[in-house]
C-alpha cells in the first residue's frame, strides 16, 4: 500500500475557488508519470472516502520531493483542503493509474485542458521538455467558462509552449469552445498525439474531432471514484470492445485511447 502522510508546504488560492498546493512527499514521487493521480484524505475533517487528484507537478527543493496539486473547491473534501495551511497534513495514496504516452522525438502534440482538467498537463509538458522536446513544436489549449476557470497559462508560457486560451463568455482569450482553435490548427500543426482532460462535453467534442484522424488521442477521465483500486466499480466506463465491456478508470486509466472507450 503506497500510503503516506505528507506535510503541506503551501496552499494558495490561484483563482477564485482554485488552489495550488505543495506537499512534502516521499522520493518515489520523482518517478510519478504524467497522468497519474493520488487519492487524498485530510487527517481531520472531510469524508471517510478518499478523493482522486491528478499530479500537477513534481519538483525538488532543499532535498525535499514536492508533489504539487491544483484543485477546485466543489464539495466537502476540497472545502477542507482549501482551509488547510502550511504545516497541516494530508494522507496520500499513490502514485496511481496509468499515464499519457509521451511523444517520440520530433513528434508534435496538442495538450488540452478544460477548467481543472489542465492539472495533469503541466507534468506532461515538463517531462516532454526534460526528454528533449522543443516546446514550440507543441501547442497547449486552455479552456474555461470564464477567465477565472482558465488556469496555468503562465506556467506553460514560461516553459516556452505556445498557448491558446478560450473562454465560453469571451472574458479572456478567444470566445468559444476549446475545440474551435484545436480544429482550426489541426491541419496546420498536424499533431501526432492529442492529450485532453476536462469536462465530459469537451472530451466528447475532442474525441469526435479526432475520429478518423491518424493521431493518437488520449483522454484523461475524471469520473467519481470511491476506492481508487479496482474494488468498488464506482468508476467504470463503457469500453468500445465487446470482449471487456467496462473499464475501471482507477486501474485501467485514468488515461484512455479515445478509440478504446465510449465517451
Ligand atoms: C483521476 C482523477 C483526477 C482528478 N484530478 C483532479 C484535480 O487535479 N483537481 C481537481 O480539482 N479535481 C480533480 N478530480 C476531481 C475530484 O476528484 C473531485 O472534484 C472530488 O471528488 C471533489 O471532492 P469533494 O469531496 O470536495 O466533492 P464531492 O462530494 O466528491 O463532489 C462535489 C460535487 O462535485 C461532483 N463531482 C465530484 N467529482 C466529480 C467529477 N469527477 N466530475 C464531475 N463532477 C464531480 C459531485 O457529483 C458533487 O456534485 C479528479 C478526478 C479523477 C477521477
Ligand atoms: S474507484 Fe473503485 S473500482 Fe475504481
Amino acid at each position: 500500500m503506497k500510503l503516506s502522510s505528507c506535510t503541506i508546504l503551501w496552499n494558495r488560492e490561484v483563482s477564485h475557488g482554485y488552489y495550488h498546493m505543495g506537499l512534502d512527499a516521499p522520493d518515489r514521487y520523482t518517478r510519478a508519470l504524467p497522468g497519474q493521480f493520488v487519492m487524498l484524505k485530510a487527517e481531520k475533517g472531510g469524508t471517510l472516502l478518499r478523493r482522486p487528484f491528478s499530479i500537477h507537478d513534481v519538483t525538488t527543493n532543499d532535498g525535499k520531493t514536492i508533489v504539487e496539486l491544483l484543485y477546485k473547491v466543489v464539495g466537502p473534501n476540497t472545502r477542507v483542503y482549501g482551509e488547510m495551511t502550511a504545516g497541516d497534513s494530508l494522507s496520500l495514496l499513490g502514485p496511481l493509474g496509468n499515464s499519457f504516452t509521451e511523444p517520440a522525438p520530433g513528434e508534435s502534440t496538442f495538450l488540452a485542458g478544460g477548467g481543472i482538467g489542465i492539472a495533469p498537463m503541466l507534468l506532461l509538458a515538463k517531462r516532454m521538455v526534460s526528454a528533449g522536446a522543443n516546446p514550440s513544436n507543441h501547442t497547449v489549449f486552455i479552456g474555461g467558462r470564464t477567465r477565472e476557470d482558465a488556469l496555468s497559462e503562465a506556467a506553460f508560457s514560461a516553459l516556452g509552449f505556445p498557448v491558446v486560451v478560450t473562454t465560453d463568455d469571451g472574458s479572456y482569450g478567444e470566445k468559444g469552445r476549446i475545440t474551435e482553435p484545436m480544429a482550426r490548427l489541426l491541419e496546420e500543426k498536424n499533431p501526432a498525439k492529442v492529450y485532453a482532460c476536462g469536462p465530459h462535453p469537451m472530451l466528447v467534442g475532442i474525441a469526435g474531432m479526432m475520429h478518423g484522424h491518424p493521431a493518437l488521442c488520449e483522454l484523461s477521465l475524471e469520473t467519481v471514484m470511491a476506492c481508487g483500486m479496482g474494488a468498488c466499480m464506482g468508476c467504470v466506463v463503457e469500453s468500445s470492445s465487446s470482449d471487456a465491456p467496462y473499464k475501471h478508470v482507477c486501474i485501467d486509466g485514468p488515461v484512455f485511447d479515445a478509440r478504446s472507450i465510449r465517451v
